[in-house]
C-alpha cells in the first residue's frame, strides 16, 4: 500500500521535547481537476509520487495552462505533536507555495485558501508570492490523533510552470511568537505617515520590544527613532504610526524581538517620496500646443491647465465651427477640410492668467500626433469591469487634477462585452455597463475620449466575444456609441491562422487591415492600437495598418523583472520603429493601486522603481494609460503622473523616442532629441546596488549649459552631476545645448 510508504517517509522531525513539527516532502498527484478528491476515502493508488518541493512541470508532468492538479498527502499526526507547545488549542500546517492558486482539505475540510480559482464569484487572483500558513483549531478542526489523515490540496496554474514548490509540508504546534507577523503600511496623503502593525494568530499573548528607525536614504543620517514595549493578543494588533516627510527620500525599518524565546521581526521599507514641486496656484498648460483631427471628425479636446479652479477658458478667434467651453476648456465642433487653425487660448482664474498659441492640424493623417494619455482599465479592475468603475475613475481623473495634465482617454479593456450577439449579428454590451452610450456621451460632455477593447480572434484574451466575421458590424456601433480609441488585441486570432497554416507577416496583417478599413471609415477619429501577437513583431508592420500605436512586448506586471524586461530589454534599438502618429507601446501603467481583478493592492514596485517606470515610459514616447484605480490614488502616484517637465518629454512634437545610446554594467543611458533643440537624458541604475555615477561623463553632448533635473524642476550645478543613483533608481534630465 501506498500509505506504507508515506509512513516510512513521515520520519517525524525532532518530536522529543521542544521542537514539534511533521515534515513532509512526497505526495501522491494527479493532473485534473474532481472535487471528490478532496474526500479523505478517495481509491489514490493508481496516482503518481511527486515530491512537493519542485512544480510539476519540472518532474515530467505536463506543462499546461489553465491546469488543474491535486496532490494527496497521508500522514499520521501523533498527540505528543501538543506536549511542550504554549499554544495547546491550535496546529499549524505550512504549505509549500503554489504556482499559482491553492486550496487545502483535511480528511475532507477545508482548512485554507490562497488566491482565487477562475471559478470563484469575485474572479481570479494570482497567489504564487504568499506565504501558506494554515492553523487548524485541535479541538474543532478535524485532526484524527495518532491516525492517518488525508491533506488534500487542490492546485490552479494559470501558465508556465505550474504546481507545488519550494519547501515540504509542515505540521507543528506553534509558540505563541510564532504567530507574529509584521506588516507596513503607509499613508501618503497629507500628513504622511507609515503604520507598522504587528498581529497574533494564536490566543495566547506575546510581549516584546519595538523599535522604528527612519533614515535619510540620501545621507544616511538618522531621522528618528521609536522605542516601544509592546503585549499582543489575538484579536487585538498593535498598531505604531510613524510620521515622515514625503519631500525625503526615507527609509523605515521596523523591528519586533519576542521576549520569551527572542524571536525578530524586522521589515524595511523604502518610503514614497515626491520629487514633483507643486503647481503654481495660476494658471499653466499642460499640453502639447498642437491637436489633430481628420475632416469631419468631431474634435474632442479638453485644454489640459493647472492652477487653482474655478477657471475661464477664452479665445482671441475661434475659427468657424468650433466651441470652446468657458468653464472647464473642452473644444468642441468639426472641421470639414483639410486646414491648419492657430488662435490663443487663454485661461483666468482669481490669481492670474495664461495663454497658449495653439494649432489645431485638420488632415487624413492627423491621429495622435502625441501619444495618448489616459486610463485604462485592465491593470486594476481586470475582468470585473463596471460602468460603475470607470464613472468613478473618471469623476477622480477630473477632480484629482489628472485631466489638467492632458490625461484625455479612458479605456476600458476586455470584459465589456456581452455574452452573445443579437440575431442580427450586433455586438452589445454585458449587464455591467446599463448604458454605454450615456456614460460615452457623459465623458464627451467633459472634453474626454472613450476607448474600447476587441480582438479580431472568435473570442478576446479573456473569453469575451471577439470580433472575427463581425468587424464591419463592431466598427459601425462602436461608431454609434461615439469610441475614440479601439485596443484590438490578438488573442484567439492564432487559431484562424492555425487553421489556414499560414504563418508569414501577411497573415497577421490581415485582420488589422480589415479592420482598419471599418475604422476608419467611420465618421470620427478612432486611435487605432495593436495588441501583442505571440512571439510575432508587430512593430515591423504596424505602420501598413494604419496603427496609431502597437505593443512591443507581453503584458506588464509590477515587478521589477518585469520593467526590466518589458522596459528595457524589450525596448532597447526599438526607437526605429516610431513616429508622429504610430507609437511603439511597452504597455500600460503599473503604479498606484493595481490588482488585474476586483481586489485592488499597492503595487509592488518600490517608490525608485516607479520613477524609472515613469521615466522611461516617458522617454519612450509611449502611450500614458494609467493602470491603477484613481478613485484610490495617493498623493505621491499623483505628481509621479503630473510632473509637467517629465510630461513634456512623452509629449513632446518631434516625435522622436529615445533609444538606449549607453550601457555598462548596470548603468544605462537613453536619450532623445526634443523639439526645441534639447536633449532629454535617463540616467539609469538597473543593478542591485546604489551606484556612484559622473553625469557629465554620460551626457551626450559635448558642451553643455544648461542641465536640468526634470523631478525637481531645478538646474544643476556642475557638482550635483556626481551623485549616487540607488538600486533601479534613474536621474531624469534635460540638456540645453
Ligand atoms: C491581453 C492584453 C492585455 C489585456 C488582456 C485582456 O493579455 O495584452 O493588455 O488587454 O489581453 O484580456
Amino acid at each position: 500500500m501506498k500509505n506504507l510508504f508515506f509512513v516510512a517517509l513521515l520520519a517525524l522531525v525532532g518530536l522529543q521535547a521542544k521542537a514539534q513539527t511533521v515534515s513532509v516532502s512526497k505526495a501522491l498527484f494527479r493532473q485534473g481537476d474532481e472535487m471528490n478528491w478532496a474526500k479523505p476515502d478517495v481509491d489514490d493508488a493508481s496516482w503518481s509520487e511527486i515530491d512537493i518541493t519542485r512544480q510539476w512541470d519540472k518532474q515530467g508532468f505536463p506543462r499546461n495552462n489553465h491546469a488543474y492538479g491535486w496532490y494527496r498527502i497521508h500522514v499520521n499526526i501523533p498527540k505528543s505533536l501538543l506536549g511542550g507547545a504554549d499554544q495547546q488549542n491550535v496546529v499549524l500546517f505550512q504549505l509549500p507555495k503554489a504556482d499559482d492558486v491553492d486550496e487545502c482539505y483535511l480528511n475532507g475540510k477545508l482548512i485554507g485558501a490562497t488566491g482565487r480559482m477562475p471559478t470563484d464569484p469575485a474572479g481570479y487572483f494570482c497567489g504564487v508570492d504568499f506565504v501558506r500558513d494554515y492553523p487548524v483549531d485541535v479541538k474543532k478542526g478535524g485532526i484524527l490523533w495518532d491516525a492517518e489523515n488525508v491533506i488534500a490540496v487542490r492546485v490552479y496554474n494559470r501558465g508556465g510552470s505550474g504546481g507545488l514548490f519550494s519547501r515540504p509540508l509542515t505540521i507543528s504546534s506553534p509558540r505563541a511568537a510564532d504567530g507574529l507577523s509584521m506588516s507596513l503600511t503607509e499613508e501618503n496623503n497629507g500628513r504622511s505617515h507609515c503604520d507598522v502593525e504587528i498581529s497574533s494568530a494564536y490566543a495566547s499573548a506575546a510581549g516584546g520590544t519595538f523599535v522604528a528607525t527612519l533614515t535619510d536614504r540620501q545621507t544616511g543620517a538618522v531621522i528618528s527613532t521609536l522605542s516601544k514595549k509592546l503585549s499582543i493578543k489575538r484579536g487585538r494588533p498593535m498598531r505604531v504610526s510613524v510620521p515622515y516627510d514625503k519631500r525625503r527620500m526615507c527609509l523605515l525599518t521596523a523591528t519586533y524581538t519576542d521576549t520569551k524565546t527572542g524571536k525578530i521581526l524586522s521589515e524595511s521599507k523604502q518610503l514614497k517620496y515626491i520629487l514633483t514641486p507643486a503647481a503654481p496656484v495660476t494658471p499653466r498648460f499642460n499640453n502639447a500646443p498642437v491637436y489633430g483631427v481628420r475632416p469631419g471628425s468631431p474634435v474632442i479636446y479638453r485644454f489640459p491647465v493647472s492652477g487653482e479652479k474655478p477657471m475661464k477658458f477664452t479665445s482671441d478667434y475661434l475659427p468657424e465651427g468650433l466651441q470652446l467651453s468657458e468653464s472647464d476648456g473642452a473644444l468642441s465642433g468639426r472641421i470639414d477640410k483639410p486646414c491648419e487653425l492657430t488662435f490663443t487660448v487663454t485661461a483666468e482664474n482669481a490669481r492670474g492668467k495664461a495663454s497658449q498659441k495653439f494649432t489645431l492640424k485638420v488632415g487624413e493623417h492627423m491621429i495622435g500626433l502625441t501619444p495618448p494619455m489616459g486610463w485604462n482599465s485592465w491593470n486594476c479592475w481586470g475582468l470585473s469591469i463596471s460602468q460603475e468603475k470607470v464613472m468613478s475613475s473618471t469623476q477622480a481623473l477630473i477632480d484629482k487634477g489628472l485631466a489638467d495634465y492632458g490625461y484625455g482617454y479612458i479605456n476600458i479593456d476586455d470584459g465589456w462585452e456581452a455574452e452573445e450577439r443579437n440575431l442580427d449579428g450586433t455586438i452589445e454590451a454585458n449587464a455591467k455597463f446599463p448604458s454605454m452610450k450615456g456614460m460615452i456621451d457623459w465623458l464627451h460632455e467633459r472634453g474626454l475620449k472613450f476607448g474600447i477593447y476587441s480582438s479580431p480572434g472568435e473570442t478576446t484574451c479573456g473569453g469575451y466575444l471577439g470580433s472575427l466575421g463581425h468587424e464591419k458590424q463592431d466598427a459601425e456601433v462602436w461608431n454609434k456609441w461615439g469610441v475614440d480609441y479601439l485596443k484590438y488585441d490578438w488573442c484567439s486570432y492564432e487559431r484562424v491562422r492555425e487553421q489556414d497554416n499560414d504563418w508569414g507577416f501577411a497573415s497577421c496583417m490581415r485582420p488589422y487591415l480589415l479592420m482598419q478599413k471599418f475604422v476608419r471609415e467611420q465618421p470620427r477619429d478612432i486611435f487605432y492600437s495593436l495588441g501583442p501577437l505571440g512571439g510575432t513583431q508587430v512593430y515591423l508592420w504596424g505602420l501598413y495598418c494604419d496603427g496609431n500605436s502597437w505593443r512591443t512586448a507581453q503584458d506588464i506586471n509590477d515587478t521589477w523583472a518585469s520593467i526590466l524586461d518589458v522596459g528595457f530589454r524589450q525596448q532597447a534599438g526599438k526607437a526605429q520603429y516610431s513616429s508622429v502618429g504610430h507609437w511603439n507601446d511597452p504597455d500600460m501603467l503599473v503604479v498606484g493601486k493595481v490588482g488585474w481583478g476586483s481586489s485592488l493592492r499597492e503595487t509592488r514596485l518600490t517608490p525608485d522603481e516607479q520613477y524609472t517606470h515613469i521615466t522611461l515610459w516617458t522617454l519612450l514616447a509611449s502611450n500614458m494609460l494609467i493602470g491603477c484605480d484613481i478613485a484610490q490614488m495617493d498623493e505621491f502616484t499623483l505628481n509621479l503622473l503630473c510632473n509637467n517637465e517629465v510630461n513634456a518629454v512623452n509629449q513632446d512634437v518631434l516625435g522622436k523616442q529615445a533609444d538606449r545610446v549607453f550601457k555598462e554594467g548596470d548603468i544605462e543611458v537613453w536619450s532623445r532629441p526634443l523639439a526645441d533643440g534639447a536633449i532629454a537624458v535617463g540616467i539609469f541604475n538597473v543593478g542591485d546596488k546604489e551606484q556612484q555615477v559622473d553625469m557629465k561623463s554620460l551626457i551626450p553632448a559635448e558642451t553643455t549649459k544648461t542641465v536640468r533635473d526634470l523631478w525637481r524642476q531645478q538646474d544643476l550645478t556642475a557638482s550635483e552631476l556626481v551623485c549616487t543613483i540607488p538600486a533601479h533608481g534613474c536621474r531624469y534630465l534635460k540638456v540645453f545645448l
